[in-house]
């Protein structure tokens, strides 16, 4: 067989492991950046860069982060050419990072998350205290690695990054505030078709975000069975079958869902468990194309 790739971030290093677990199944394999995401239509007949060329029997869709629409759109006529698509949904939600959007299903699909505040108006913000106290988290709805995720203690912080953020340019639209809390564990599960990998991560010190990206450390942890039936529900409501689940637990042992990462690494994971979690990827995107 002959797999692709379909990514618009080919400096990922997941590619590159997707790419050797597809070697060593025995199948072929080629990169396709849509990077430079570009069409024309002459004479009504539709013309993609990259995409008219391409013959093989399944497409794997994964990190695409840029003109989600329009790739979305002409992916999903690939399928006209009898291309078996494995996409985790991202043409359906035409979405990689979207915490309000996914946040709203989480609850609409009764999961427990931190009480959350969202407003299009910055001055709204400026309130958020009483609904949720000092100190609250306030957080960037479309960015992750931890970048734009604040802590915020008392009301002269909060003035002044909303501040800031107007003076950059920034929309109250692109953010949500969250209560804090103060969490024991900082879970990533990992899922792939309903197989979980978990991990704990611990912040670095005097920080509060334990993203493995902001030097924070991680550990390999057993989880209880509540934390993996709510990582499940969390990947179901968000309508995937594979994503990083982030839950905090605190210190009464009460589970929240932060977020659920529709692009989740899995490296760092391999080499906490010395497992090939590539190769169960793998697996599960060729099983599930369609
Ligand atoms: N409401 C919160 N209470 C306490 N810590 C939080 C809260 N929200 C985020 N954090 C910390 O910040 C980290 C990053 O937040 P997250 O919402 O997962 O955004 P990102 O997409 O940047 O990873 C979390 O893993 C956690 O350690
Ligand atoms: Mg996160």
């Amino acid at each position: 067989m002959k797999i692709s790739l379909i990514t618009t971030l080919t400096s990922l290093d997941e590619n590159k492991r997707i790419e050797e677990e597809i070697r060593a199944l025995g199948h072929d394999f080629e990169l396709v950046d849509l990077s430079e995401f570009k069409f024309s239509i002459i004479d009504n007949k539709l013309n993609v860069d990259k995409l008219d060329n391409l013959n093989c029997d399944i497409a794997i869709v994964r990190g695409i982060f840029t003109s989600i629409k329009s790739i979305s759109n002409v992916i999903v006529a690939l399928k006209e050419r009898g291309i078996k698509i494995f996409d985790n949904n991202v043409l359906k939600h035409q979405y990689s990072i979207d915490k309000i959007g996914d946040i709203l299903r989480l609850n609409i699909n009764h999961l427990p998350i931190p009480d959350s505040f969202y407003s299009r108006d910055f001055e709204d913000y400026k309130k958020a205290s009483q609904t949720l106290g000092f100190p609250f988290v306030f957080k960037s709805s479309r960015m992750g690695k931890g970048a734009s995720v604040y802590k915020l203690n008392n009301q002269n912080e909060l003035n002044d990054l909303i501040s800031k953020l107007q003076e950059e340019g920034k929309e109250a639209k692109s953010f949500i505030a969250q209560k804090f809390i103060d969490y024991e564990y900082d879970i990533r599960a990992l899922v792939i078709g309903g197989e979980i990998f978990p991990m704990r991560r611990i912040p670095g010190q005097g920080e509060f975000r334990a993203n493995f990206s902001l030097g924070g450390s991680v550990e390999t942890i057993e989880l209880d069975s509540e934390s993996r039936k709510l990582a499940n529900l969390a990947v179901k409501a968000v309508d995937m079958s594979v994503a990083g689940v982030d839950i905090l637990i605190d210190k009464q042992n009460k589970k929240y869902l932060l977020e659920v990462n529709h692009t989740a690494g899995f490296i760092g994971m391999e080499k906490a468990y010395s497992k090939n979690i590539g190769k169960v990827y793998v697996e599960h995107a060729i099983a599930n194309a369609k």
